[in-house]
């Protein structure tokens, strides 16, 4: 059983048994709103969040090159890294993570895919402006879910930026559970755990529309009436439930908290906005 620990934005999880200690660098929500000439015909649809978070770019680059990248074995990057998906800002965190020198991953966040006001389901837009957009990302990963092997510790991104889990993602999972490596998921948006608000949406028992005070504001398609379908309340039950699982951390609500249910931790990391990030040993 491995003990967990932590120190302001500092966590080391102790006694799993892998190969050699590990370290982590997690950011998210960087909300970076740069645009050029590229973003001039979805405009309309990016007015209000490129002018939400004026001081995003100066506090995350600033910490970005604070940080000793020897200091890290690898860096995640977990969603909300943009503002909306331009081009130019797309290009500027490639840039900032080719920078590092680290190895990097990447799995989106509700607004890296967004324009607002656009037609569509939250799956269908995450689907067309990843491919217009957000693909090099990923290094020719697949932007659902994917994995990463390192010193013995299998560290699954797993896409939740559209609150609900689609099969294939519970598939995946599973062939992660049957790895039996010590495990940790990272998605933007963050699990419910009993007691959090429906910010925590993933399989959270009370997201539906009644819950859902947003949809007006980001021009998007309301939460359903009848809340998750049971692939995402499966999905939670079986990640909480998996033997390997050490724990989950996220993004996407802005300020950092850490939970424990059912044996497993799950951190949200403070948002990039103010230079916020988290570091993780692993041994
Ligand atoms: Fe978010």
């Amino acid at each position: 059983m491995a003990s967990f620990s932590m120190n302001n934005n500092s966590v080391k999880i102790h006694g799993t048994g892998i190969a050699k200690p590990t370290r982590l660098l997690v950011v998210s929500d960087a909300h970076l709103s740069l645009d050029d000439e590229r973003g001039i015909p979805n405009q309309e649809n990016s007015r209000r969040m490129a002018a939400a978070y004026p001081q995003a770019f100066a506090n995350f680059t600033q910490m970005l090159s604070e940080r000793k990248t020897d200091a890290y074995d690898y860096l995640l990057m977990l969603g909300d890294m943009v503002s909306f998906p331009s081009a130019k800002g797309v290009e500027t965190i490639m840039e900032l993570a080719e920078k590092t020198g680290l190895p990097y991953a990447y799995t989106a966040g509700n607004h890296d895919w967004h324009f607002e006001g656009l037609p569509g389901t939250e799956i269908k837009l995450r689907r067309e402006w990843t491919a217009k957009r957000l693909a090099p990302l990923y290094q020719g990963r697949n932007p659902l879910c994917y994995s990463i092997e390192l010193n013995g510790l299998n560290l699954v991104m797993m896409d939740t930026s559209a609150c609900e889990i689609l099969p294939e993602q519970q598939a995946f999972w599973r062939r992660q559970v049957e790895k039996g490596l010590p495990t940790i998921v990272f998605g933007h948006i963050p699990f419910w755990v009993p007691g959090r608000d429906v910010g925590f949406s993933v399989g959270h028992p009370d997201w539906n529309a009644s819950t859902d005070g947003n949809w007006k504001i980001e021009q998007r398609l309301r939460w359903p009436e009848s809340g998750h379908n049971q692939t995402t309340m499966d999905f939670h039950k079986e990640v909480f439930g998996a033997d390997n699982l050490l724990g989950i951390v996220a993004g996407h609500i802005h300020g950092q908290s850490v939970d424990f249910y059912r044996g497993k931790f799950q951190v949200v990391v403070q948002y990039g906005v103010t230079g916020g990030f988290l570091e993780m040993t692993i041994d």
